[in-house]
């Protein structure tokens, strides 16, 4: 076993390695500054692990050359500083989504600073296809640090994303108030009347049915991925057609969408009646959130 295992492993990204290898032991994700003081990156340190550890080993590397997210094989994935747990029923959080959570925390602390005059302090945030709740939970426990009051609302068409989007909230200690059910479906009061929020977030599918990127996505959920339509927008295009009714004056709708939607997004946005269209880049200079403001 050893020497193929350990050389299977070196056939992995340098991160991914560690980061099985470390799973494998049962030490903590983090520890990657002691793999390494540990002889433990390098094929002879590997090779010298018991026989049980180095089997554990191999079958993980052997997956992941497969391409099973390496996250789905730890069950865990890091987002805004923050573990949450990850299986094959969510999409694993990328870090562009980041953006999604600063863009609902800007919107935020505008109304909030808008507010101060009238003496209104709690702003409500509403996240469309929370998957594994990465966006609600890191928005909520960003604004319990930055002593924003918040209340957070979240859903999704998946019972099973959702049952790990409430351990994520758990694990974080926040309340986000999780709801089942088709975009704004769920968000009626008792008498059947739309909720309305201050800030809508979504990250809906977008991807186009038949895109060959799609080859390489293949272990994460399809319904997190397949926007419908030709152009893949056409979640977008029902959120967008359904927000105006579900946002308070003044308040903010921001979606996250592929490189090549931004011009498509704001137009829908624009013609759907909202202002001050704006889309914003990732790390990479591309842009991939639109947002706009109602009323
Ligand atoms: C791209 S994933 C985003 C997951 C998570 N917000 C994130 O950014 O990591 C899209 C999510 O939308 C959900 N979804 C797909 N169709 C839906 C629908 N019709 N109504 C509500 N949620 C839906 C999927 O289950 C999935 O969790």
């Amino acid at each position: 076993v050893t020497a193929p295992a350990a050389g299977l492993l070196f056939q992995l990204d340098r991160l991914d390695r560690q980061l099985l290898t470390l799973y494998a032991l049962g030490r903590p994700l983090t520890d990657r500054a002691w793999l390494i003081a540990s002889d433990l990156d390098t094929p002879a340190g590997v090779a010298a692990l018991p026989a049980d550890t180095l089997a554990r080993l191999h079958a993980l590397a052997e997956r992941r050359l497969k391409g099973e997210p390496v996250a789905y094989l730890v069950g865990e994935k890091e987002f805004f500083g923050l573990a949450f747990e990850v299986n094959a029923d969510v999409l694993v959080p990328r870090p562009e989504t980041e953006l999604l959570v600063s863009c609902g925390l800007q919107a935020v602390v505008a109304l909030q600073a808008a507010w101060m005059l009238a003496e209104r302090f709690s702003a409500t945030v509403l996240d469309l296809g929370t998957g594994s709740g990465a966006v609600p939970v890191a928005l909520a426990v960003q604004a319990r640090q930055q002593g924003l009051n918040v209340r957070v609302f979240a859903s999704d068409l998946s019972d099973a994303a959702l049952a790990v989007a409430r351990r994520n909230a758990q694990r974080h200690a926040v309340g986000v108030d999780f709801r089942q059910g088709a975009w704004f479906e769920p968000w009626v009061d008792a008498d059947g009347q739309p909720m309305a929020f201050d800030v809508i977030l979504s990250n809906p599918p977008y991807v186009v049915a038949g895109d060959p990127h799609l080859a390489g996505l293949r272990h994460e959920p399809t319904l997190a991925l397949v926007g419908g339509g030709a152009d893949g927008l056409g979640d977008v295009r029902t959120i967008v057609g359904q927000a105006a009714r579900q946002l308070r004056p003044g308040g903010c709708l921001a979606l996250e969408h592929g490189h090549n939607q931004g011009a498509a997004i704001a137009r829908l946005l624009r013609d759907a009646g909202f202002t001050q269209v704006q889309t914003m880049e990732d790390t990479a200079g591309l842009g991939r959130i639109t947002r706009g403001r109602w009323g």
